[in-house]
């Protein structure tokens, strides 16, 4: 039997680490990274910072995963989506046998929390279904880029009673979803929000959040979007990769 503990460990801020994670960080023997992207380095090393400042013993191991590469021009996207988990789930099932003794704990360090657009779930699922690994896992939630978000520009998530709409930069530019107040966007690529600047929407915009980086933006929409966008296109240039988040809001109801 392997253990597997997947831990949330915030969006940025190591701040943000729960008791719950520090307590599961030091329960792992192995952990086991996969990244992909410009990004890459910067996140192991944001993980490796966290293993580092919160474990207080030694006999942890990180071991970095080259992650398949996604095939992101294909307009069956669910499908390359499917298929890159299950090059994925290979890969991580192989890691577990080779790297994690029968007996011993892996841990998969996900960035902000488990339950929200990221794989490692659906891939530990897929490994499970699978079947020839004898696996136990569990979920320690962390502090999501929206958490991070609301909480820097010091706002609700809702209003009074009101629903959230939780979506992609892809799926925005496809529409505002119907009846929707309040927009949540992340993997948002291109700003696709600026298509509704001629709509009366607020904009609490965050990029890098809980790092020092960070880059906070608010303000209506059509007055802001150009002051976001040359932020955003400046820093991506700097870094070689952002990470932003904002939620749209339809002034109105009541805050
Ligand atoms: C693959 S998703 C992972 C989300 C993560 N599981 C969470 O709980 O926030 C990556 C997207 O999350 C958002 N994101 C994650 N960390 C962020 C941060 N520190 N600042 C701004 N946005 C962030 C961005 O929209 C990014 O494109």
């Amino acid at each position: 039997m392997r253990r597997l503990l997947v831990i949330g460990i915030g969006a940025g801020d190591p701040d943000f680490v729960t008791v719950g994670a520090v307590a599961a960080l030091n329960e792992v023997d192995v952990f086991l990274v996969l990244d992909k992207g410009p990004a890459t380095a910067d996140l192991t090393a944001a993980r490796r910072a966290v293993c580092e400042r919160f474990i207080t013993h030694d006999r942890w191991r990180l071991v970095e995963l080259s992650d398949p590469e996604r095939d992101r021009r294909t307009p069956a996207y669910v499908r390359a989506v499917d298929d890159w988990r299950d090059e994925r789930a290979a890969l991580l099932e192989q890691a577990l046998t080779e790297e994690v003794p029968d007996g011993g704990t892996a841990g998969f360090l996900v960035w902000g929390d488990p339950s929200l657009y990221d794989g490692t779930l659906r891939v530990i699922g897929t490994i499970a279904r699978h079947g020839s690994l004898d696996l136990e896992w569990e979920v320690i939630p962390g502090i999501t880029s929206v958490q991070a978000l609301t909480a820097r520009h010091r706002v609700l998530l809702n209003r009074v009673a009101g629903a959230v709409h939780l979506t992609t930069g892809r799926r925005l530019a496809q529409g505002l979803p119907d009846n929707a107040d309040d927009v949540v966007v992340m993997l948002d690529a291109d700003l696709a929000c600026r298509a509704y600047a001629d709509q009366d929407l607020d904009i609490y915009w965050g990029a890098y959040l809980g790092t020092e980086d960070e880059i906070l933006v608010s303000g209506k929409l059509a007055d802001v979007v150009d002051e976001i966008a040359e932020k955003r296109a400046a820093a991506r240039a700097r870094k070689g990769w952002i990470m932003d988040t904002y939620l749209l809001r339809r002034p109105g109801a009541e805050a």
